[in-house]
């Protein structure tokens, strides 16, 4: 499970959690789903402290643990230190910063809310990012000593991206400024100007001091020039209006209910819009059309549905459809493209690799992406767009990418639910970035598919053979070569259509201009594996004889091809039989620091775990090895 949907779940959990609450004790009320944004030393604890300590949600349990927490490890010289209610984790106490987002649950006789806290230290606006996804509002907290700093224009960016439209500017710390109204305004007049440039609704600042609890729930004497409500009163009255009721029907498709030959149901959660039984609707990316039959629940068929509601839908016609396809009404389609262009907010501790492969995934679809060319960056204080080459740790950029398959989205500003993915790094598994959509790559816009009226089959057939790649990976010296070699002529002998596509000779030609850093080999591998793609469409028997050596380059290449048509093989000789061959003498001068970046000293090679053939290179003879493969490939009838 990624972060973002093991944070989803977290958060849904609380939903309930807030409902059963609800049932039991005050009827139906509104729920609130806030987020809370600042630097280190902000307050946002305290303040979300205050704020359950306040409305009495601190059960007499967790207050003992708290008296006593305070002393051990409060920052407020043994008296209560209401952020330690918060930053619950031991490893956050111990340092003093919050690392995670929490959701807390809390409720007023009016409304019941939803915090999500997020840590306030630079380095982790990454769960800034997963918090702000699921929430109506942002409270961003300023320490009023140090007004608007980076970190507020960075998260006010962020959560402005991510389409919570509403800010309230939590001015803290007001008794450190001695209650100045005239610091006050600087201080919101310094966030309003730069806002402005920001897609924002609604601003509303509020001057508080959380730890005094001024302003929080109950108004301050001490304010008494600030005239409007405290913070707690503006978020029980403020409106969030629920805009996915009146956006175009978005239904992507979770999984294929068929529990029998008789019913077959699509099921899913309805993102946006409605759908009625009797409406006319569009598959995509298919294109299939039909008509919603029946609108099936646990509790019994609807005649429409709401977003948020799971059901099944069944249409008129048969027609095939599977998970990640999206269900929208034919007059009002979302978008389909293979290129696209999208905001990044990179997440991940290793900056952005162009031409790497990350696994994208968008609503129940997943696909292979890699970023071709990064537009520009943000500069978070300005807003102003600026070149760079790199992505890292919370930078935000437009960039271009290309996926292995097309999706279906709609532009984040027309829909964020649809208009949002997340990337994912396949080796650690871990989300390296969120992503928006802006549209279709502009640039592939204008560039079609061009029908060739002699295909792939036709020109297979003319050879009378089942064209494929034979993708080669190993170590340097691990004999790839001369075993594709012995291969070749093999095949060859047998009047196969062939081609060898060798590193160092390739190298020579197309891939001149690329070096040994993981961007060139990635870029290596990907202009290699669509130039065997190019081959294998023409018929041939490609061998593809290159190091190889990260496993995403490896998969990317993989995705290029139809099932069946790469056969990847591991040639598998340890380092120390490379190393004592040595045959180009390029190993001694990789020991000697002559090479730099020389795999398997000191650039990594990620060995191969499915590979379709794995060959042991330093027992057996490359013609033995050879026949090995000849044997695989009449096996498998690919000769
Ligand atoms: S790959 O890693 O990008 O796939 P590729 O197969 O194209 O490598 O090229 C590898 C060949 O380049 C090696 O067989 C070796 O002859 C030569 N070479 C030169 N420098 C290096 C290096 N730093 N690491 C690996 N191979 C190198």
């Amino acid at each position: 499970m990624t972060e973002l949907t093991q944070e989803k779940e977290q958060e849904q959990s609380a939903v309930e959690f807030g409902q059963a609450m609800d049932d039991n004790n005050i009827g139906q009320k509104s729920l609130l789903r806030f987020l809370t944004c600042g630097s280190v030393d902000d307050g946002k604890s305290t303040l979300i402290g205050r704020l359950l300590y306040d409305s009495k949600l601190v059960a007499e349990d967790q207050l003992q643990s708290l008296k006593k927490d305070s002393k051990a490890h409060g920052t407020q010289h043994g008296e209560l230190d209401l952020a330690l209610l918060v930053d619950g984790l031991q490893a956050e106490r111990e340092q003093g910063i919050t690392i995670d987002v929490a959701y807390r649950y809390f409720s007023t006789l009016k409304r019941k809310f939803i915090v999500a806290d997020t840590p306030g230290h630079e380095q982790y606006t990454r769960n800034m990012a997963t918090g702000a996804s699921t929430c109506d509002m942002a409270v961003i907290l300023i320490d009023a000593r140090k007004g608007v700093i980076t970190q507020t224009k960075r998260h006010s960016c962020i959560v402005s991206m991510l389409g919570i439209k509403n800010v309230v500017l939590a001015v803290n710390k007001m008794d450190l400024v001695e209650y100045s109204e005239e610091r006050y305004n600087e201080i919101v007049a310094d966030y309003i100007e730069f806002a402005e440039k920001l897609d924002l609704n609604s601003i509303h600042p509020i001057p508080i001091s959380a730890l005094n609890g001024e302003n929080v729930t109950t108004k301050s004497e001490e304010l008494s020039w600030y005239e409007g409500p405290s913070l707690l009163a503006f978020l029980e009255i403020f409106d969030v209006p629920d805009k996915r009721a009146s956006q175009a029907l978005r239904y992507p498709v979770q999984w294929v209910n068929r529990p029998d030959l008789n019913f077959r149901g699509f099921s899913g959660t309805l993102t946006s819009g409605q759908v009625k039984v009797g409406d006319e609707i569009v598959v995509l990316p298919s294109g299939k059309e039909s008509t919603v039959d029946r609108i099936v629940t646990y509790d019994g068929d609807l005649e429409e549905a709401n977003p948020g509601q799971s059901v099944t839908l069944t249409l008129k016609d048969e027609i095939d459809i599977s998970r990640g396809d999206v269900i929208a009404h034919k007059e009002n389609r979302p978008c389909i493209a293979q290129q696209i262009e999208a905001s990044l907010i990179w997440l991940s501790e290793e900056p952005l690799q162009i031409g790497r492969a990350y696994q994208l995934k968008a609503g129940h679809q997943t696909v292979i992406a890699t970023v071709s060319r990064i537009d520009h960056k943000l500069d978070v204080n300005t807003l102003e767009e600026i070149e760079d080459k790199q992505l890292s740790t919370n930078d935000v950029g437009v960039c271009e990418l290309n996926l292995s398959k097309p999706i279906v989205f709609d532009p984040y500003t027309n829909n964020l639910e649809t208009g949002n993915f997340i990337l994912i790094d396949r080796l650690t598994n871990g989300t390296v970035s969120a992503g928006l959509v802006k549209g279709a790559d502009r640039r592939a816009d204008n560039v079609h598919w061009q029908h060739m009226a002699v295909d792939k089959t036709a020109r297979a057939l003319a050879k009378g053979q089942k064209p494929c790649c034979l993708w080669f990976t190993g170590l340097s010296g691990s004999g790839k070569s001369t075993i594709a070699n012995v291969l070749e002529s093999k095949l060859h002998l047998g009047t196969h259509h062939t081609y060898l596509l060798d590193g160092d000779n390739v190298r020579h030609g197309l891939n001149r201009d690329l070096g040994f850093s993981d961007e060139d080999r990635t870029e290596n591998i990907r202009r290699v594996a669509e130039a065997a793609k190019l081959m294998v469409d023409a018929g041939l028997i490609v061998m593809v004889s290159f190091i190889s050596p990260f496993k995403a380059d490896r998969r990317l290449a993989r995705s290029l091809f139809d099932d069946g048509e790469f056969i990847e093989i591991h040639v598998d000789t340890p380092l120390d039989v490379c190393e004592t061959r040595d045959i180009k003498g390029l190993y001694a001068k990789a020991r000697a620091g002559e090479i730099k970046q020389f795999t398997g000293i000191d650039s990594a090679y990620e060995e191969p775990e499915n590979a379709e053939i794995v060959l042991a290179g330093a027992e057996t003879s490359p013609e033995d090895l050879a026949d090995e493969v000849m044997n695989i490939l009449r096996r498998e009838q690919i000769i």
